[in-house]
């Protein structure tokens, strides 16, 4: 085009015309976005059968010669009182357990509350204690075995917490029923632990009551473990747990774990019901800086003193959050996945669906979906470590310059980071604004800045005991898919016979820890799954706080989904 004539009239005036359009062409397509948008729109998305099948459900064996009990179990009046009488029992036995409580060998006397639960639960339960061999770990962990008839099966492990979050006294007046007195008003059932989760405990041991009742004789050995301190960590209880079970049954020896954790909602995007056993949890990591600066009187101070440098530490932390991060690693993103594959109501728009479907692959299709999760304050963090500075303290009085200042970040680690990576990005923080007051920094132990100054010193450590990010539980194996296979069967075929839709089991993150970060070593195949329906997760049982409460319903689906259960997977064909 250079080469044109510039006598050329008609050319003349074309040429920058056309150049023009083609600049202009040029930078819609590649200066917006409208290029990548346009890839999503019209390239062909690779195969996505593997990305969330559906799977059959799975009925069990007995319900086809015999549906009553579970039918009862759902249906029946009678049965449903005794059983609210039962979780009230465990309500009104206060287990409240608080933060960095020393061992049972060093303080006997923390822990003696939890005689007067155990006395409940052999008074409740005679049968499970009269057939199943019970084992105390650390004195108040239980463990209860029932021996099945094939040795060479692997034993299902099902877990609880017996212990529950105090209820703190300023908030007692708040509450509509007392938290420990288990009140039903028709429909909920009241009380710190109804949620969080003496149900839990309680729906398991009502199973395999019933089980025993009915003679059952299963070929897979059934475990069945509560811990006590869960809510503080589980580091005096499951942790002794998970030891003793990996000393008795060995690594890997456990077919699956299901411990407490979501259950069954309806979507936002969808409109749908979805189950979402937790597969995944983030790690987790509290920094703590501490900076001492020589003393001095106020009246002549330096022009930063240890308050003011550690105040711009937080403003550079808070400056620079994480970047979010989604890969087919994260839950997040097979849960993106499955609710565009299974959109039975078709409600995610065509370019959303494209998106998430691209996602895996495709930098700026992953770009739309993180925004997507980012836009709600409760997904933002599935797919970004987060940082919380929650604790800041120093200074002593009106007129002396502060020579000790700590500051204390919490962070929870993105599934595709690591505690060692949040480490490194921190100390990063520190040593820059270290190298600003010429301050040296000693980070984990080590040395890593020395100004030869005696201007004053970070010292960053490690607070609290870290955790990496869970391994990720196995997909669409077969172990997965019995789970999902019996939640078809009991949602669809027992409660909610009406839904016209199949119901999807997709993975998820759980945003919290629980026991089973003790039992990594037991089976890859941990669910964090409580399989009962909530209008919605966030919000709606008040784990925690003031009127935790729950939908008894929720309780005899629980009940009927673990009866169903253990009995689907008490074949060899369930194994993997
Ligand atoms: C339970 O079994 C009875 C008798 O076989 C049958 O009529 C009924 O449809 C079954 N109910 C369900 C929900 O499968
Ligand atoms: C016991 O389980 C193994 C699989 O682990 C299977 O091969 C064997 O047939 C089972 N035995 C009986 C009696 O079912
Ligand atoms: C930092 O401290 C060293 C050693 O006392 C001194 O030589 C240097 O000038 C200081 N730098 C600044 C920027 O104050
Ligand atoms: C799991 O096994 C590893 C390797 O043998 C061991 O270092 C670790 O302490 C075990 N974890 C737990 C929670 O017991
Ligand atoms: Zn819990």
């Amino acid at each position: 085009m250079l080469g044109l004539p510039l006598d050329d009239k008609v050319s003349s005036k074309r040429v920058p015309t056309i150049v023009g359009s083609i600049v202009i062409l040029l930078t819609i397509l590649f200066g917006t976005n409208l290029f990548n948008y346009l890839r999503i729109e019209l390239v062909p998305i690779s195969n996505t059968d593997s990305l969330c099948p559906l799977h059959e459900p799975v009925v069990p064996e007995s319900f086809i010669t015999d549906n009553s009990t579970v039918l009862t179990i759902l249906h029946d009046e009678d049965y449903k009182l005794n059983s609210i009488k039962k979780l009230a029992g465990a309500i009104q036995v206060d287990t409240q357990i608080f933060d960095n409580q020393p061992d049972v060998p060093d303080s006997p006397e923390t822990w003696v509350k939890f005689i007067k639960f155990h006395e409940y639960l052999e008074k409740t339960f005679p049968t499970i204690y009269e057939n199943l061999e019970l084992t105390k770990v650390n004195t108040y962990g239980l463990v209860y075995f029932w021996k099945g008839s094939n040795e060479s099966l692997k034993p299902l492990m099902l877990t609880a917490h017996q212990d529950v979050v105090p209820v703190q006294k300023d908030t007692l007046d708040k509450w509509t029923y007392p938290p420990f007195e288990g009140h039903y008003d028709g429909k909920f059932i009241y009380g710190r632990g109804a949620s969080d989760c003496k149900n839990v405990l309680i729906s398991i041991l009502e199973t395999v009551e019933l089980l025993l009742n009915q003679n059952y004789q299963p070929q897979r050995s059934l475990l069945i473990a509560f811990g006590f301190d869960e809510e503080a960590s589980g580091v005096v209880s499951a942790s002794a747990i998970g030891r003793y079970l990996e000393k008795t049954y060995g690594k890997d020896s456990i077919y699956a774990i299901i411990d407490e954790g979501p259950g069954l909602a309806a979507d936002d995007l969808t409109g749908t019901i979805i189950a979402t056993p937790g597969t995944g949890e983030k790690g987790y990591v509290d920094i703590e800086v501490q900076l001492t600066t020589p003393g001095g009187h106020s009246s002549i101070p330096p022009d930063h003193t240890s308050i003011g440098i550690l105040s711009e530490l937080s403003y550079v932390i808070e400056k620079d959050p994480y970047s979010p991060i989604l890969t087919s690693k994260n839950p997040t993103l097979s849960y993106m996945q499955c609710l565009a594959l299974h959109d039975s109501k078709s409600k995610i728009s065509t370019f959303t669906k494209k998106s998430i479907l691209r996602a895996g692959y495709d930098k700026f299709a992953n770009s739309q979906v993180i925004k997507l999760i980012q836009k709600n304050r409760f997904s933002k963090y599935l797919v970004q470590t987060s940082q919380a500075i929650d604790i800041i303290s120093g200074g002593e009085k009106a007129n002396a310059l502060p020579e000790h200042v700590r500051l204390l970040v919490n962070h929870r680690v993105a599934i595709e980071s690591t505690v060692g990576a949040v480490k490194d990005h921190f100390v990063d923080r520190v040593i820059e604004v270290a190298k600003r007051h010429n301050l040296s920094v000693k980070a984990f132990g080590e040395l890593v800045l020395d100004t030869k100054d005696n201007s004053g010193v970070f010292e960053v450590n490690v607070f609290s005991r870290p955790l990496e990010t869970a391994p990720t539980t196995p997909l669409n194996d077969n172990v997965w898919k019995h789970l999902a296979g019996v939640t078809r069967h009991v949602f669809e075929d027992l409660i909610y016979p009406e839904i016209d839709y199949p119901i999807v089991t997709s993975p998820s993150i759980m945003t919290g820890n629980t026991d089973t970060r003790h039992y990594w070593n037991l089976t890859r195949n941990i669910f964090r799954y409580s399989p009962f329906y909530v209008q919605s997760i966030v919000g709606s049982t008040n784990v925690h706080s003031v009127d935790e409460k729950l939908a008894f319903e929720g309780h005899l689906q629980l009940t009927a989904f673990f009866y169903q259960y253990i009995q689907a997977v008490d074949t060899p064909t369930a194994d993997n």
